[in-house]
């Protein structure tokens, strides 16, 4: 154990996740466990800034497992951006005696610890927490899996209706860069096509394929439709380009929107998130700093967070062969 740490700072910052706040649990209690003292941060690097912090103890944490959200709220910070930001945190830090952080988010909020732990030397270590689940050195994020329940929970409801009135849906699903959603949630949710941003068809290929479906006698269709998909210019130009060129079909169009970041987290996400806070702590108390927690192939991992923002999660491939061999 590193003499040094005293004192861990936790906060969650960037778009929040189902789990951020069983994560926060986990860190909070590793810390109680190893007789250390831990404070929350609020508000992200803007609460850091302006010394919003809270002494957090094992009671403190008590009947947060199964809720989502952040408790700890959550952040974008321009100023943590400039020089003057981080030193303004950078004192507060001292003021209050942290001498360690442990960071939940995504890629922006990784480069800013990153950026700070070069500057300040502070030790830090970041837990995944996104639904995109687009960080390299992870298998899952956390929110992935509880979003793709709430989103499949979603599409079988809008399915009913469609079915009932034999109409064509598009659906948009959040992932600004990447498919996972999509593609899990699609699959999962037998959806008949799924456009991603990984992969653009183009437009003739879907008026082919939604064609052949309606040929073969489907009664209903889905189309999961990916926030960054490039197919159409977004999901309503979509619906209009195919009800334009194929009348046969009577189209509508759901967003999803921020539901899907919401909701009680699902029983995956509690336990990976109770596992990596117990790592994080660890890693700091064993004197590791700049590594981003993960799980790969069911165990604990650490990786440099260098590597985790700058390396891209790549689509699935098989599933994506999968999802055309189930729409036949
Ligand atoms: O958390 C990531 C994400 O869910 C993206 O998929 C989505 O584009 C974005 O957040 C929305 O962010 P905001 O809440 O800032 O609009």
């Amino acid at each position: 154990m590193s003499a040094e740490i005293k004192k861990i700072g936790v906060f969650t910052s960037g778009g929040d996740s189902p789990g951020m706040n069983a994560a926060i649990r986990s860190v909070v209690r590793t810390c109680a466990y190893m007789k250390i003292d831990c404070m929350g941060i609020y508000r992200g690097y803007q609460g850091m800034i302006e010394g919003d912090f809270k002494p957090m103890d094992a009671r403190s944490v008590n009947n947060i497992i199964n809720k989502g959200g952040t408790i700890l709220k959550s952040a974008r910070s321009m100023e943590f951006q400039t020089k003057e930001g981080r030193k303004k945190a950078y004192d507060q830090l001292q003021a209050a005696g942290i001498d360690a952080l442990v960071v939940i988010g995504g890629d922006g909020s990784f480069t800013g610890a990153l950026i700070f732990n070069k500057e300040y030397n502070v030790p830090i270590i970041g837990i995944p927490g996104t639904i995109d689940n687009d960080i390299f050195g992870t298998t899952y994020t956390l929110g992935f899996d509880t979003a793709l329940n709430t989103v499949v929970d979603v599409i079988d409801k809008i399915r009913d209706t469609a079915s009932s009135h034999n109409r064509l849906f598009f659906i948009e699903v959040m992932g600004r860069d990447v498919g996972h959603i999509a593609l899990n949630a699609g699959v999962g949710a037998g959806a008949e096509e799924i456009l991603i941003p990984e992969e653009n068809l183009g437009l003739e290929r879907l008026l082919e394929s939604l064609k052949r479906s309606k040929e073969s006698g489907k009664s209903s269709s889905i189309v999961v439709v990916a926030e960054g998909d490039k197919t159409g210019k977004n999901v309503f130009e979509l619906k209009e380009y195919v009800e334009e060129h194929l009348p046969i079909y009577d189209c509508r169009v759901s967003v999803l929107g921020h539901m899907q970041r919401g909701g009680s987290p699902s029983c995956f996400d509690r336990v990976l998130a109770s596992r990596m806070g117990v790592k994080a702590v660890e890693a700091l108390l064993e004197g590791k700093s700049s590594l981003m927690v993960g799980i790969q192939d069911n165990k604990i991992t650490l990786t440099p967070i260098s590597k985790a923002i700058k390396g891209h999660t790549k689509i699935d491939k098989e599933l994506m062969r999968v999802s055309d061999i189930m729409t036949i």
